[in-house]
């Protein structure tokens, strides 16, 4: 079967075309980020407007890539939720449009179903049952994974995500958006151990993470010693994020005795991370997987493989449809065989 994702919940358009005999065929992203830097993060109207202008453009790019016409498109699959409303309508239009064209069945997909399941785009891929550490913009959470719908919150972030806590860091040291890549690059050339900065609940006992109180700890350091020292201020603040992250997700697979985590979102991107994540899977044996690089970040591929996986819940494209800005990852249930 083959799977036309479009993905548009935030501030990327994401466009794939995925076979589920052949893998992934082509994808291509338009990055709204250069349009929103100025104004510090994204503006809703704005990325509608993007979306709408870059949708179809993209889709004929990613069907020639893969050597396919719309005639070879066995679904379509869309971010139903969570995302920005005027940003996801646009997304679900030009896909029930299509299917509604094509007479071809419609899949609403779940934009953190879709991040969760990215690794499994890699090579090797993970089996279940694994943890899973989802950190995005939006969210930080450690899940159980038991199988495709079959997710478990362990534990969650209390007030901002840890992309979040990138991003408003970024901001206070007069670096761009987003933040993440911004802080990653700084930290390089910075002593992470010039400034002590708080492990917000690292020692709770439970899986949940607090990255409000780091936010504020860098506002006051910042406060202090203004930016002058801001590699190092980056460097801290990276540490101390990357050694909670890190922490929580080995207890969490101590708690449930799973040897597999499985890593994803944007900041599954960062390097000190990953490299924190590898030594502690070699020193306690398990395993760490992580999607590939390019698709940790919002993209179309993993809208089109998480909607393979429920085309067999699809609607036909019958021009109704809904979209769901707010949506808890754990209301989904297993897909129909
Ligand atoms: O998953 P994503 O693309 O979008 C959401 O669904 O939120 O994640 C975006 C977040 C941003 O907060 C960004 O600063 C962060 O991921 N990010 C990173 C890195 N690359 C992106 N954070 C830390 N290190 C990175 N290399
Ligand atoms: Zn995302």
């Amino acid at each position: 079967m083959r799977v036309l994702g479009i993905e548009s919940s935030c501030d990327e358009t994401g466009i794939a075309v995925y076979d589920s005999e052949r893998g992934l065929l082509a994808h291509a992203l338009h990055s709204q980020i250069a349009m929103h830097a100025e104004y510090g993060g994204v503006v809703p109207e704005l990325a509608s407007r993007d979306h709408i202008r870059r949708a179809l453009p993209l889709t004929r790019r990613v069907l020639e890539q893969s050597g396919c016409t719309l005639q070879d498109i066995d679904g379509i699959a869309y971010t139903q939720g969570p995302g920005l409303a005027g940003a996801l309508l646009v997304g679900a239009s030009v896909a029930n449009g299509l299917g509604m064209a094509l007479r071809l069945p419609v899949v609403g997909v779940h934009h953190l179903e879709g991040h969760l399941l990215s690794p499994l785009l890699a090579d090797p891929k993970p089996g279940f049952p694994f943890i899973a550490l989802l950190v995005s913009g939006g969210h930080t959470q450690l899940m159980r994974v038991d199988g495709v719908g079959r997710y478990q919150l362990l534990g969650e972030t209390l007030d901002d995500a840890a992309g979040e806590a990138f991003d408003k860091t970024a901001q206070l040291l007069g670096l761009g958006y987003p933040g993440g890549p911004a802080i990653s690059k700084l930290a390089e050339a910075g002593d992470a151990y010039r400034y002590k900065l708080p492990r917000p609940i690292l020692n709770s006992g439970d899986l949940d993470f607090s990255f409000a109180g780091l936010k504020t700890a860098v506002l006051t350091l910042v406060k202090r010693e203004g930016v002058a020292h801001a590699a190092d201020i980056a460097a801290a603040f990276q540490l101390a994020a990357v050694e909670v992250l890190a922490a929580k997700s080995a207890a969490a697979l101590r708690q449930s005795g799973l040897m597999r985590l499985v890593v994803a979102g944007g900041v599954g991107a960062n390097r000190q991370l990953r490299d924190r994540l590898n030594a502690e899977a070699k020193r306690h044996r398990f395993e760490v997987f992580y999607p590939p690089l390019e698709l940790c970040t919002d993209n179309g591929a993993m809208i089109a493989y998480a909607g393979a996986l429920r085309m067999a819940d699809a609607q036909p494209g019958d021009g109704r449809f809904s979209i769901r800005p707010r949506w808890e990852l754990a209301e989904l249930g297993a897909p129909t065989d």
